[in-house]
């Protein structure tokens, strides 16, 4: 058994998406997993899924938006598995609003979660980390911590500003063993847009092209033994960043227009808080199934490309 294989792993927002798929990667590595987010029942099967695939699970049942949960969390990973070598913070919630729709409590518990979540997250394990002389702190930021977009601002703020404490920790850190990460990735085929709280009126869905959840979970299983600080996941749309940084006033217009005609679509029922103060409760899937529908979009484009060159000769 290599050193990896023997890790001990703390994961947050294990029961679903990008965090579930990283679990059951790190399992598949057989290492000895911690696994947290608020619903317990979900976690159970995951659990299940982990140790069927090698690896040796705790189930930790916590909100990381609770800063002394965060403390309980990292000590009974020390109390089961006797150390922490890497604490992936993946715990996050979406919200979708302009910033007059949102409701303040709403806004306010995205930033707990997302960035806060973050915060606490690294305020409890690293004195573990200090005390062994090493350790891998891997946050899962977004793309959205180099490029913003309308109608999810308090998103947008939560993501910006975790690049901004991990650049400032990983600074800190330097010379210490302990090595800071962060994964961002673009958009990703999870459950997170049928969770994300929503006050447009419109029904929601990611921006394609869509990457699988595996393509997340394995940069952030190989994070730790890189020396790189930042990794994206989804190469077309780390393209945009380009077009931010270079030409703000076209990236703008671009990000309204794909905001108003493709990320929302047709009528909502009704306004929703999602999942941003409560778990869904249930097993949530690595995908959302969002991948067909990100090709279908894809297709329609260009189809319609096609079409208004031939009607513009
Ligand atoms: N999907 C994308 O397109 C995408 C793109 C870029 C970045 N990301 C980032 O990737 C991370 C994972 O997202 P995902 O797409 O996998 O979402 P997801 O499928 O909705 O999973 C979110 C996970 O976080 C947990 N969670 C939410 N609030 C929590 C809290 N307060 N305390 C503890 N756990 C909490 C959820 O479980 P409970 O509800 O049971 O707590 C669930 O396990 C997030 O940080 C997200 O911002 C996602």
């Amino acid at each position: 058994m290599t050193r990896r294989q023997r890790d001990v792993v703390v994961v947050t927002g294990a029961s679903s998406g990008i965090g579930r798929a990283t679990a059951r990667r790190f399992a598949r590595q057989g290492a000895q997993l911690v696994i947290c987010a608020r619903s317990d029942a979900a976690l159970q099967t995951v659990a299940k899924e982990c140790r069927d695939l090698g690896g040796q699970v705790l189930v930790v049942p916590a909100d990381v938006s609770d800063e002394s949960a965060m403390v309980g969390l990292a000590d009974a990973a020390v109390a089961a598995f006797g150390r922490i070598d890497v604490w992936v913070g993946n715990a996050g919630v979406f919200a979708y609003g302009t910033f007059e729709q949102l409701p303040s409590d709403v806004f306010r518990q995205v930033i707990e979660t997302n960035l806060m979540g973050q915060i606490h997250g690294a305020r409890a394990v690293l004195p573990h980390f200090r005390r062994q002389g090493a350790g891998s702190l891997v946050l899962v930021g977004s793309l959205y911590s180099r490029a913003s977009s309308p109608t999810i601002s308090p998103y947008v703020t939560s993501k910006y500003a975790t690049l901004g404490f991990a650049e400032s920790l990983r600074q800190e850190l330097r010379g210490s063993g302990i090595r800071v990460h962060l994964v961002l990735p673009a958009s990703i085929d999870t459950p997170i847009y049928q969770h994300a709280a929503n006050f447009t009126g419109r029904l929601v869905r990611p921006l394609p092209p869509v990457s699988s959840a595996g393509r997340v979970a394995r940069a952030i299983a190989r994070a730790p033994g890189r020396r790189r600080f930042v990794t994206f996941v989804g190469r077309t749309q780390k393209a945009a960043l380009l077009v931010h940084d270079f030409a703000p006033g076209l990236h703008g217009s671009a990000a309204r227009w794909l905001m108003k005609h493709v990320e929302l679509h047709g009528r909502a029922p009704s306004a929703s808080t999602g999942n941003v103060f409560e778990s869904t409760g249930s097993a949530g899937q690595v995908s959302g199934g969002w991948r067909a529908i990100g090709l279908r979009l894809l297709l329609a484009a260009a189809g319609a490309a096609v079409l208004l060159r031939r009607l513009s000769r």
